[in-house]
């Protein structure tokens, strides 16, 4: 795959924050999610390659852009599949909280699981806990392995979980681990990859959330050395109907990293709110600073790249 498709990329994500953080605070998720969406749409469609969506919107009958199956860039070159998500963490945003993001993973054609829009149980580590912890361990033994791996105690470890009542059972375990936990209100994207950044204060992330999620925090943790597992978690009956029909055989199995993100993959991400990967968008006169990742599994790099936009010049 071509190294600077990583920077193209980025050019989309930066959009789609820039549009979505106008919107940080005024409790309005849909026109948040709709700006993101709308931008990211328009710069990819910029890109010389032949994209397709395989994890993005929705199915096409519930999302009018960046839905699952949409052609996305010139339609020239490359052949490649995308994971997006122009707003992953809309009530973040609407609410001004942090760690909202606007996100896309890149693999080559047919390389991502083709996650139905249901839950997954998820466990994510960084370089340190790749290959020690699994999802067919206990949260307990999961702990007490890590912290052997890392030469530290348990109660040295945090565990980042998203705050949900399907949650108390896991985060009362944790809690009688010894280990210490940050729950969060949304966003289990930005959380995963905190597991891999040394300075995040995080170490391991337990719990269920979006499938489509997992699979671009596979991508992520894949570029960056760290480790994920899912297992998806349904909802109801007709999701186990419709994804037996999407071609998903084994409805309880335990997808390794490359099962979910497979070869080659790019990650970018933009920051829409502050967080504890990214800045947020700032705004001043007559522009706005950006601040994005971008990773590649093939060499493993991950780049911060902080960008200043003049509206004068480019006023969409
Ligand atoms: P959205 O950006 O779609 O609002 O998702 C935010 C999020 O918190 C994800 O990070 C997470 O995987 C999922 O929602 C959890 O779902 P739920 O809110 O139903 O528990």
């Amino acid at each position: 795959m071509n190294r600077n498709f990583a920077l193209e990329f980025v050019r989309a994500t930066e959009a789609a924050a820039i549009q979505s953080a106008r919107w940080m605070g005024r409790g309005d998720e849909h026109a948040a999610d709709d700006a993101a969406v709308e931008a990211m749409r328009k710069a990819l469609n910029k890109i010389e390659f032949d994209g397709k969506v395989v994890i993005g919107e929705g199915e096409r009958d519930e999302a009018p852009m960046l839905y699952i199956g949409e052609r996305v860039g010139t339609g020239q070159g490359t052949k490649l599949d995308i994971a997006l998500d122009p707003l992953e963490g809309t009530t973040i945003c609407a609410r001004g909280s942090n760690n909202a993001l606007a996100v896309i993973a890149i693999a080559e054609s047919g390389r991502f699981l083709h996650a139905p829009d249901t839950y997954m149980e998820k466990i994510a580590v960084g370089p340190q806990g790749k290959g020690v912890v699994s999802l067919d361990l206990t949260p307990t033994e999961n702990l007490v392995a890590l912290a052997k791996a890392r030469s530290c105690k348990v109660s040295d470890l945090t565990v980042i979980i998203l705050d949900r009542p399907r949650h108390e059972a896991l985060i009362a375990e944790v809690r009688r681990s010894g280990a210490r936990i940050w729950l969060i209100g949304d966003g289990d994207v930005s959380a995963a990859i905190a597991t891999a950044l040394p300075d995040s204060g995080v170490d391991i992330l337990f719990g269920t959330g979006g499938a489509p999620e997992g699979v671009i925090a596979a991508a992520a943790l894949k570029c960056i050395g760290g480790d994920f597992q899912g297992r998806l978690k349904w909802r109801n009956p007709l999701e186990k109907e419709r994804a037996v029909k999407m071609g998903i055989q084994d409805l309880n199995r335990l997808y390794q990293i490359n099962d979910l993100a497979d070869g080659h993959v790019m990650f970018c991400a933009t920051g829409v709110t502050q967080g504890t990967l990214l800045n947020g968008v700032r705004f001043f006169a007559g522009g706005c600073r950006t601040h994005s990742m971008v990773m590649r599994s093939e060499t493993g790099t991950v780049r911060f790249i902080e960008a200043q936009h003049s509206f004068e010049h480019k006023p969409q």
